[in-house]
């Protein structure tokens, strides 16, 4: 995530290089003028607009995309945004997609500028404020949920996300290095290497973990379906090619569908699929650089498990819907369209794909049909572009009634965001889930997620009953390199944390209890990184952590107005994506 930030804002600094037939003002040939006297940190409003006035027009010319690509890189090792080899090789693969971006893009010097420095230097898109449409008809009055009777059926549901399978995970490799991503290649001479299953630390998962957790699960079962939401490629972003994400793609498929045979699998796309990292064209942008080899590749590989009218949206902009039992609907969401990194929204970024004004009308049929919704993906709404994330919410206000439950992933950890009425922010109405990932990124024990849900009879709520999730402890595993390892549960939801049921008045009460009982705390800390804690949470910590768990919409300070809630310092809350 940083790593792109620094890649845009090394981009977005580049200066216009010679042999571009511009005079600047004062002209800056030498990198080492950029970082020290104009820093962009340095930029003052006036120097940033006509610095980018004259950027914005050389931009333009195909002919000095490898010049400023080269400035880009210099700046990247001067800046020390990465390692030098690192800088070369990001720069090269953003190169591409991310000048187009800016030539394509309607973003003018002042809009530039205003990223860069602040909305007071000017204008940005992803600020821009926008409105999805909603029915007149009034919103049906609301049925507070009751749990099942006793006997009644209960659906299982396996949950997968953050697979990140690293192509070049290497035992004994050094699990500390200078990359993002470490425990691959070089076999180290000193000091204890990667383990044979994973390791904590900055790195993903052999394939041959991935296959151990799936040989596992295939016999935990009966599962009803599983959903999968998503970063199935390893965090070796500066080096990937569209080939490595495509073999990533349908090698996962392939031995998910080996292990778990005809079971129904669900997927969402996650932000690691694409290349670069985080790049999702709206599908107003067409050719090579659209997302149609990727989209289209997903289509192939998940054929088995989506009927043609699902395949038919996740072709054009990744995202369907799909029945999956009489009173039940999914919907997958793309998430990238929703997501700050996503430079593509720079460009335009009101409802891109018009996927929310699309989820209004499936919502507004199932409402009618008096069906149910779940609704996966993988970014969770919290985390989106504010205009995005507080739609999103208004949506989920207006149909408290159809979604029966919200499932994502992406933060790596164990966590959950609450939604409440809007007028009062005080009614609970629906709870996002976050599950914690497969993978090991960074410094967390393997893991996996059931959930237990209302299941198949007539007048189910399809409401999360409860969960439960595995972890393969590593330090274990890795004792015995030669046996296939155990995965065990870490806890169960209900149980560890005493709840009457899992709805969302229950998620609230237990936050809640956590502000009274700094023990029950600590256990959700524990559970948060699912069972290997290296950080202490306290003060501060403590209340950032559960600020995050009631904002089911992002930068509302009236959510953690209680100054319970309110973050004291500026503590942030580790997010691996
Ligand atoms: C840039 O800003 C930093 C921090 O505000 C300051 O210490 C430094 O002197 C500035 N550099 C220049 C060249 O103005
Ligand atoms: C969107 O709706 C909000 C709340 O109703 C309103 O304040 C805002 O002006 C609307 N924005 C646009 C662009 O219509
Ligand atoms: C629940 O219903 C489904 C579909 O009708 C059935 O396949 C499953 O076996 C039932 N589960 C239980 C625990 O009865
Ligand atoms: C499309 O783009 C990819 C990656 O940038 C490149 O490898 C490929 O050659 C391009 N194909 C065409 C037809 O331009
Ligand atoms: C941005 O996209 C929206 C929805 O696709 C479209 O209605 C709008 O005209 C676009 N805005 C610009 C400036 O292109
Ligand atoms: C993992 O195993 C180690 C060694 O037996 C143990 O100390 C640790 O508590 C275990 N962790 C979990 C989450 O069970
Ligand atoms: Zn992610
Ligand atoms: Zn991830």
């Amino acid at each position: 995530m940083l790593v792109v930030w620094g890649l845009l804002v090394v981009f977005l600094a580049a200066p216009p290089v010679s042999g571009v037939p511009f005079s600047m003002p004062a002209p800056l040939q030498d990198v080492s003028d950029l970082g020290l006297r104009f820093g962009w940190r340095n930029l003052t409003c006036p120097t940033c607009k006509v610095l980018f006035t004259v950027l914005d027009a050389s931009l333009r010319m195909e002919s000095t995309m490898d010049e400023v690509a080269k400035v880009a890189e210099k700046v990247c090792i001067e800046l020390k945004v990465e390692e030098p080899i690192i800088c070369h090789q990001l720069v090269q693969l953003f190169k591409h997609d991310m000048l187009m971006a800016l030539v394509l893009s309607v973003l003018r010097p002042p809009e530039i500028c205003g990223l860069l420095l602040g909305i007071s230097c000017g204008h940005w898109d992803i600020y821009e404020d926008w409105n999805v449409t909603l029915p007149q008809s009034p919103k049906p009055p609301v049925v507070a949920p009751v749990p099942p009777p006793a006997g009644a059926n209960v659906s299982r549901v396996l949950f997968l996300t953050d697979v990140h399978w690293d192509q070049l995970y290497t035992p004994g490799a050094s699990p500390t290095c200078k990359e993002p991503l470490c425990c691959r290649e070089k076999p180290t001479g000193s000091g204890k290497g990667a383990g044979y299953w994973g390791e904590y630390g900055a790195c993903d998962l052999p394939l041959h973990t991935i296959e151990s957790l799936l040989r596992h699960v295939a016999t935990q079962g009966p599962f009803d379906r599983v959903y999968w939401t998503g970063d199935i490629p390893a965090h070796n972003v500066w080096e990937q090619t569209r080939s490595s994400q495509l073999k990533a793609l349908e090698t996962i498929t392939t031995l998910i569908r080996k292990y778990l045979g005809s079971i129904p699998v669900y997927p969402a796309v996650g932000n690691h699929e694409s290349l670069p990292v985080n790049s999702f064209p709206p599908p107003s942008v067409h050719g090579n650089m659209s997302s149609s080899w990727l989209y289209g590749a997903m289509e192939s590989a998940w054929r088995a498990w989506l009927p043609e009218s699902a395949l038919k949206t996740l072709r054009v902009g990744g995202f369907y819907t799909v029945r999956i039992s009489p009173k039940l609907r999914l919907v997958s969401l793309n998430m990238n369209f929703c997501a700050t990194e996503n430079f593509w929204l720079l460009v335009n970024s009101t409802d891109p794909a018009g996927q929310l004004q699309w989820l209004v009308g499936i919502l507004q049929d199932a409402m009618d049909n008096k069906e149910k919704v779940h609704i996966i993906g993988h970014i969770p709404p919290g985390l989106c572009a504010k205009t995005w994330s507080w739609n999103y919410y208004r949506i989920v206000n207006r149909y408290e009634g159809a979604i029966a439950g919200q499932f994502f992933g992406h933060t790596h950890l164990d966590e959950f965001e609450i939604f409440f009425d809007e007028e009062t922010l005080t009614r609970p109405l629906s709870v996002a889930f976050v599950a914690p990932s497969v993978t090991t990124f960074m410094n967390l024990n393997p893991g996996y997620r059931v959930y237990h849900i209302d299941g198949e009879y007539p007048g189910s709520s399809h409401m999360v009953l409860d969960h439960e999730t595995f972890i393969l402890n590593l330090t274990e595993a890795n004792m015995k390199v030669k046996e296939d390892p155990q995965w065990s549960l870490l806890y169960s939801a209900v149980k560890t944390y005493s709840l009457k049921s899992a709805f969302p008045a229950d998620w609230d009460d237990l936050v809640h209890r956590f502000l009274e009982d700094e023990k029950l705390f600590q256990t959700f800390w524990y559970l948060y990184h699912k069972g290997h804690v290296d950080e202490v949470c306290r003060e501060s910590c403590k209340s950032t952590l559960l600020c995050t768990l009631r904002s089911g919409r992002s930068s509302d300070p009236q959510l953690c107005k209680d100054w319970r809630f309110a973050p004291k310092s500026v503590w942030k809350p580790k997010r691996f994506c």
